[in-house]
């Protein structure tokens, strides 16, 4: 390794930053192919620019065979034929960094595509250069060589004919898993970073970065501690995960003005701060999805959410030193739509949960993201079985057909609630038949109800969910007492409200949230030191009281109170 250079000292912009999520292939199609691509995503640069949000984290836009949508990657330093050209690219960041808007990509690098020429190469034979750069072992007997179930169904190991062995796959027998043991291979994931910081990109999401480091020998899991992923107690948080993540910060991550956040199931709040404090040099932030597992029993079958339950999740998070960044998020492109599935699915009065929903969430400290769509109100997606598309939907249809017909009622009702795909559809632009994403035929079904939900029609109503996330962002921006102040819990016991105080000097805001769609009383805390209290935002059209009181909180209201203390 070279001398360490600085070329850009870290400002650590992300502390105030909220990022807007694209799914490249369903955003804008704009050569009529049916696929979202690079320039479809230029021709919206001023309308992610009017939402407010200072950067973009783009899902994979690399070469792919696209057996898991771009997370399988044949080639890091192109991009995806479907999805366009460098010079698009380089037109595309340009504009978004003439926006003053930064872009994250994202970094996968748990496994690669079966077609990369690594994996190609490393198939050859037991002696060829590559062969070391994934993880070949022997079958025990006609066996793979331990239990370990892939996070796509089925084996983690797929038999390879012209060696004999098998290779480790934790996805789909597409992506082989990189041996991060291997020095070379963390060589080459550095140089891949480099490569696109020096290309101007602002940061990373490092998908399932915790699983890198695998536990030596590669022991079988154990039914009870792993459920309901046989072996993930023996890859997640691996043995060497820190020295890895450090190494990679070093070589890369340090030497530019960036931010990261690693997919990160497996940290918990109690242990975060050893991966991403800002002491620690590793990342700078994690998702984790504990609150959006928290309706669900083993990460699996939808049950009722909770809002004790929830509220507890989100503030252990909230715990975390100053030094640790939060993320705050509901939607991403491996999640349901978060309406009206965190409002214990009550479907009426939908504009004030949505607006609600955000305020709940981005009042607390942490870098926010929003999904593509979520800024409208987008919703899943009805679906007959053989519409499902997605790896994962279909994965489990069909092994379940062969190996235990009865349980596809099970299946079929918790995809309708939990499968990929309803995050995945269309951007809804506007009420014509192709809802404004493409003029061909789409890559996957568009949601019916674009004709009700669409940019363009809440682009001329300024009571809009998408008018209310502009007021909203805006307002967050730059607010010291937001991205720093303390955060202090109350009524958390409570089932119908979510409260809390953020506090800073004699500065505060006091955010009340009501989950239930009918009035739910409230008591002003005794604690509050109040000299005077005014509403700095609601998601009613008209404060319902102008002054912090014991009253009853609205169906849905969400108000936020700056208060003076004393
Ligand atoms: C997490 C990504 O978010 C998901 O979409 C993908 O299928 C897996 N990692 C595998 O890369």
């Amino acid at each position: 390794m070279g001398e360490k250079i600085i070329v850009n000292p870290k400002t650590r912009w992300y502390k105030d930053a909220v990022v807007y999520q694209i799914y490249p292939r369903s955003f804008c199609d704009s050569n009529g192919d049916g696929i979202g691509d690079l320039r479809g995503i230029i021709s919206k640069l001023d309308y992610i620019k009017s939402l407010g949000v200072n950067a973009v984290w783009l899902s994979p836009i690399y070469k792919s065979p696209n057996d898991d949508n771009g997370y399988d990657i044949s080639d890091y330093r192109d991009i995806m034929d479907e999805f366009g050209t460098m010079a698009d690219f380089d037109e595309m960041i340009k504009g978004m960094h003439d926006r003053g808007i930064k872009l994250i990509m994202d970094l996968v690098v748990n496994h690669t595509s079966d077609e990369h020429k690594w994996f190609l190469e490393s198939k050859k034979s037991k002696d060829n250069p590559y062969r070391d750069y994934y993880i070949w072992r022997e079958g025990k007997g006609k066996k793979p060589p331990n239990n370990w179930m892939s996070n796509f169904v089925g084996p983690a190991w797929e038999y390879d004919e012209t060696t004999g062995e098998y290779y480790l796959h934790l996805f789909s027998k597409k992506q082989p898993d990189l041996n991060w043991e291997n020095p070379k291979v963390r060589q080459e994931v550095a140089d891949i970073c480099n490569f696109w910081f020096e290309k101007g990109v602002d940061g990373f999401r490092c998908d399932v970065i915790t699983y890198i480091s695998k536990v030596p020998g590669l022991p079988d899991g154990n039914f009870l501690k792993d459920a309901p992923l046989m072996g993930q107690h023996n890859y997640v948080m691996g043995p060497r995960y820190h020295e890895y993540m450090h190494e990679l910060n070093e070589r890369a991550f340090s030497r530019y003005d960036t931010m990261t956040v690693g997919e990160a199931a497996g940290i918990t709040f109690k242990d975060a701060y050893k991966s991403i404090d800002e002491s620690v040099g590793e990342l700078d932030s994690v998702f984790t999805f504990e609150h959006v597992n928290a309706d669900m029993y083993i990460q699996v079958f939808p049950h009722k959410l909770s809002l004790p339950k929830w509220k507890k999740i989100l503030s252990n998070w909230q715990s975390l030193p100053l030094t640790s960044q939060p993320t705050l998020f509901l939607e991403n492109h491996d999640q349901p739509r978060s309406w009206p599935r965190f409002v214990m699915y009550e479907k009426n009065n939908k504009e004030l949960a949505c607006k609600m929903l955000l305020v709940a969430m981005q009042m607390m400290r942490g870098t926010g993201y929003i999904y593509q769509g979520q800024e409208i109100g987008m919703t899943n997606i009805e679906l007959k079985q053989e519409e499902y598309i997605d790896i994962m939907a279909t994965r489990i249809f069909d092994t379940l057909k062969k190996t235990a017909p009865f349980l596809m009622p099970i299946a079929r009702s918790a995809m309708a609630k939990r499968a990929r795909d309803h995050a995945r559809t269309p951007m809804q632009w506007d009420s014509s038949e192709l809802c404004g994403f493409t003029t061909g035929k789409p890559w996957m079904k568009i949601n019916p109800n674009h004709v009700d939900v669409n940019v363009e029609k809440q682009e001329n109503d300024v009571d809009s969910i998408l008018n209310f996330y502009r007021k909203f962002l805006h307002f967050r921006k730059g607010k010291d007492v937001i991205i720093s102040g303390s955060y202090v819990p109350y009524y958390e016991k409570n089932r119908s409200l979510f409260v809390y105080n953020r506090v800073l000097g004699n500065k505060a805001y006091f955010t009340i949230c009501n989950f239930k769609n009918k009035p739910i009383s409230f008591k002003v805390p005794k604690d509050l030191n109040i000299k005077s209290s005014k509403v700095a935002i609601t998601n009613y059209k008209e404060p319902v009281s102008d002054v912090l009181m014991s009253r009853k909180i609205a169906p849905f209201e969400a108000v936020v109170y700056e208060l003076e203390l004393k």
